[in-house]
């Protein structure tokens, strides 16, 4: 009998409830909240197990604020941190964020050391970074959820343009999970056809830069914190392709040697997910003002990690 993954999602707010109730939806595994806030993460646990006879989730749950329980996970996602609040940038959470990545780092270096991590933490692009130089672990087992969210995003809103099934809509959105992300028009499609062929000029304008303040959007209407469903759905889909080494293409915060000319950062490009973590960066052609977009996209981020 195969054993059980484990899957251990450190932070039990608002996207780490989620995470842990579509797990459990989705037959991950067993799975351990931890939180330093004590009982948030132990509430959750034990109103989700609740919720396991109702569905049928063969999956134990633990909800911890020890984190040796995470020992032996396969998965670790990290959504410790702080959200933002209306009038916030991603980027003013650097500091913050940094010290409470830097410590989850530590408790994952030490008890989880063969896992793959999805850090889901804001800044993303500066705290993947940060994740993957203090745990040390191979770059291709530390990634960035932030990309898959960004092309889903760009997928609905052209998919309620069109009034077409989402799943028609095939899209890329690259470069840093900032206001200056790249939603790459040129590989994007409906059932095949170019977009730019489906839709008018002033149109793609408009949807891209929604895409662009989407989750800003959505702190101003929630006020109280930033989007939740849509990020953990993101994340699992990343930790499905691995666990199930699906090979799955996907846009995520991949630490880039050389591809489209950038080295040494983290930021969203085009990778193959599977058994061995990111098994390929895929450089795809882009025209020179999508290039010249995620340069620009990659300077901002190199500018948050000398802050780090
Ligand atoms: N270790 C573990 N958990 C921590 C730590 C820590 N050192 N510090 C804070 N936390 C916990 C908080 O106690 C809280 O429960 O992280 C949780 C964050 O949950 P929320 O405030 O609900 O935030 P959430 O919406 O889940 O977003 C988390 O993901 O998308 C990003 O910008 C978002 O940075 C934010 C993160």
């Amino acid at each position: 009998m195969a054993k059980r993954k484990k899957i251990a999602l450190i932070g039990a707010g608002q996207i780490g409830g989620t995470l842990a109730l579509l797990c459990g939806l989705r037959n991950l595994g067993d799975v351990v909240l931890f939180d330093v806030a004590e009982g948030t993460p132990q509430g959750k646990a034990l109103d989700l197990s609740h919720l396991a006879p109702v569905f049928g989730c063969d999956f134990q749950l633990l909800g911890t604020n020890n984190i040796a329980d995470i020992k032996g996970a396969d998965v670790c996602i990290v959504t410790a941190g702080l959200p933002r609040k209306p009038g916030m940038s991603r980027d003013d959470l650097v500091k913050t964020n940094a010290e409470i990545v830097r410590n989850v780092a530590r408790g994952i270096k030490e008890h989880a050391p063969g896992s793959f991590v999805i850090v889901v933490t804001n800044p993303l692009d500066a705290m993947v970074y940060l994740m993957q130089r203090e745990t040390a672990f191979p770059t291709s087992h530390v990634v960035g959820m932030a990309g898959v969210l960004d092309t889903a995003r760009y997928q609905a809103f052209l998919a309620q343009e069109l009034n077409v099934s989402v799943s028609s809509v095939s899209a890329f959105v690259l470069g840093g999970h900032g206001d200056d992300m790249v939603p790459v028009r040129s590989y994007t499609t409906c059932g095949g056809i170019p977009i730019e062929r489906m839709l008018p000029k002033e149109r793609l304008d408009a949807i891209e830069k929604r895409v662009r303040g989407a989750g800003g959007e959505v702190v101003a209407l929630l006020k109280t914190g930033s989007a939740f469903y849509s990020p953990a759905a993101s994340a699992i889909q990343m930790a499905e392709s691995y666990l199930f080494d699906q090979k799955r293409v996907l846009a995520v915060a991949a630490y880039c040697q050389g591809q489209y000319g950038i080295k040494g950062i983290y930021l969203g490009v085009p990778v193959i997910l599977g058994a061995g973590g990111v098994e390929k960066v895929l450089e795809i052609e882009l025209t020179d003002a999508e290039k010249g977009q995620l340069h620009e996209s990659a300077k901002r981020v190199e500018e948050l990690i000398r802050i780090l």
